[in-house]
């Protein structure tokens, strides 16, 4: 089995931890145990400070799928919490993997979504979502390509670099499609509820569709390593709970209670990345048009992050590496792909966003290839 290099997070590694301004993640802003903990009631404080550090459930324990149950509008029972959505791709691959099967996924999209079927053996096939589209996510175009064989389709809402989103009419379109075909239909959704346009319905409300959420992105505390699947078949959810089983018996007791409470407190924790994501989002647009003769982008539907292209066409990791030299880290779009690209993540800098902004277009104004190699 060999798994193919992990372009981001070998780049994300390199620079992230000494850069002056982060504009490569994709996250939103952040927040510490006092924080969380702030956000509780007395009782729950307590029992955080005392809870013994034994394991937990499988499953998930039982009070953080309650939280996770009422926020989604589903049973507790279709609840599996994962150690991030990283383990859940990597239960929901595992188990898809059969002799001939091919998966259908988003292009570009999460690494991921792409590295661990193909480790596995397991044929991928892709849609694209083309700038030429707007970065449409164009429900035919994944019909045309499934077959016989097909055993998964993969939406990534909003999608991861992108942040192009699919209409409410248009997922249910695709879960009649799939149900009827028997091939399981996959909501990544760990950038929702975060919208810029049209807001999309978690598709925890369609029966037949798995959906995969988490912490890291749109509550933006990844460090609780706390993710989720709701799964409404009981057969996939006995074999998802047997997976994680093996994988790592359960989620650490201390981030799960954290957890907890920034479920309950959801208000509070997406109410600030929605609010930073949409100020730094009006930042970029003016900086986008000031900067059309350099830099094209469509604007994200979803998420806190935007996948802008140079216009001259040139492969944008030198451009990246100038920038990340002068302090401003981005990530590569060949990390995703598509090299003339270049992710840009504009909620995580959250009230640092102007300086970053001024020192990156002072980078723009002055960028010439040649800068590459001086
Ligand atoms: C679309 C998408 N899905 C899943 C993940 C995995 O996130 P985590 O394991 O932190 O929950 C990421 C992380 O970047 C992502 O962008």
């Amino acid at each position: 089995m060999r798994l193919k290099p992990f372009l981001l997070d070998t780049w994300l590694d390199q620079y992230e931890h000494g850069i002056e301004f982060n504009l490569a993640a994709s996250t939103g802003p952040t927040w510490t145990v006092n924080d969380i903990l702030a956000l509780a009631d007395e009782e729950t404080r307590h029992r955080f400070l005392n809870h013994k550090l034994v394991y937990s459930r499988p499953a998930g324990a039982d009070t953080l799928r309650e939280a996770i149950a009422e926020m989604q509008d589903v049973p507790v029972d279709s609840v599996q919490v994962m150690t991030g959505a990283s383990e859940a791709l990597v239960a929901m691959m595992w188990l898809v993997n059969e002799p001939g099967a091919n998966v259908i996924l988003p292009l570009p999209g999460f690494t991921t979504f792409s590295a661990l079927p193909e480790s596995l053996g397991i044929e991928t096939r892709f849609y694209r979502v083309r700038r030429e589209n707007q970065f449409r996510i164009d429900v035919d175009e994944i019909k045309r390509l499934t077959d016989s064989h097909t055993k998964l389709i993969l939406v990534n809402c909003p999608n991861n670099p992108t942040g192009a989103t699919i209409s409410d009419a248009d997922m249910e379109a695709l879960h009649a499609f799939t149900a009827e075909r028997g091939i399981q239909l996959v909501s990544d959704e760990v950038y929702h509820p975060i919208y810029h346009g049209r807001k999309t319905t978690s598709a925890a409300r369609l029966p037949h569709a798995t959906v995969i959420h988490d912490l890291s992105k749109a509550f933006s505390i990844a460090g609780v390593r706390t993710g989720w699947m709701i799964e409404h078949d009981p057969q996939r959810r006995q074999q998802y709970w047997t997976a994680r089983a093996y994988f790592s018996i359960c989620n650490g007791t201390t981030g799960e209670i954290l957890a907890e409470i920034a479920i309950r407190q959801r208000d509070v924790i997406l109410g600030k990345t929605q609010e930073t994501a949409t100020r730094n989002l009006q930042l970029l647009d003016r900086f986008m048009a000031e900067h059309r003769d350099v830099l094209g982008w469509i604007r994200p539907q979803g998420g806190m992050t935007a996948f802008p292209w140079l216009v001259s066409g040139e492969d944008a990791r030198p451009f990246c590496q100038a920038a990340a030299d002068r302090g401003i880290l981005l990530a590569p779009g060949d990390c995703f792909e598509v090299p003339s690209h270049f992710r840009l993540g504009f909620a995580a800098a959250g009230a640092e966003f102007p300086k970053a902004l001024e020192r990156f277009g002072k980078f723009v104004k002055s960028w010439s290839p040649k800068l590459a190699t001086a």
